[in-house]
């Protein structure tokens, strides 16, 4: 069966969804969903489409807003929005999928191994992480100055026991032409 996915994220002026949760729905089935970093939507409004319940979480209460109108103009009940400090490492409910791209480099450097453990503890068995990150290297140094950024091999030794979908940790080039590398994770824990 094929499925027609309306454009919203154009409709409303987002970015289309991030490449790796695209990838990412090749894999996971619909199911509880946690959107970590969630910005104004364009992931959660993607898997809400796709039939996941999502529950959207942000720092940015504007970036909430925004994404709870479009939820609410689109009708669509299964996302659910809420103003969330990742830092305080309280995701409070399991999920079948968290999703957290391109945001754990905001938090403090202090609090990643919480964070990361709240995100394990919270995900049901056999349920899936998504992370991508930046890092700082010897051979790359992250040119931005994110609070946080990864070392070679940390996020990897951060789901030891965990099946690895997909690992690698690529190096990509910025408009300026600066070297960024980025780590990305799918990984299911066992059920
Ligand atoms: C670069 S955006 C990525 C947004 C989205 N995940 C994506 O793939 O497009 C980073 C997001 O992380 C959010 N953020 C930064 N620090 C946070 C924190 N401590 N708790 C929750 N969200 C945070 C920002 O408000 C921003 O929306």
């Amino acid at each position: 069966m094929v499925t027609m996915i309306v454009d919203l994220n154009s409709r409303y002026g987002l970015n289309p969804a991030h490449s790796e949760v695209v990838e990412a729905c090749n894999v996971i089935e619909s199911c509880d969903t946690l959107d970590m970093g969630c910005s104004n939507g364009r992931n959660a409004l993607y898997l809400g489409q796709l039939g996941f319940n999502v529950t959207a979480i942000d720092i940015n209460p504007a970036a909430i807003d925004m994404l709870q109108g479009i939820a609410e103009q689109e009708g669509m009940s299964n996302i659910k929005t809420q103003v969330l400090d990742i830092n305080s490492a309280s995701l409070g409910n399991d999920y079948g999928f968290i999703s957290c791209t391109v945001t754990l480099m905001f938090i403090n450097p202090a609090n990643i191994d919480t964070v990361i453990s709240d995100m394990h503890k919270r995900t049901l068995p056999g349920g899936y992480n998504l992370i991508v990150c930046a890092m700082s290297t010897d051979d790359h140094p992250c040119p931005v100055p994110f609070p946080f950024t990864l070392k070679a091999g940390q996020l990897r030794e951060a789901y030891a026991g965990w099946e690895l979908i997909k690992y690698n940790e690529d190096v990509g080039t910025m408009h300026n032409g600066a070297k960024l590398q980025f780590a990305t994770i799918l990984a299911r824990k066992p059920s």
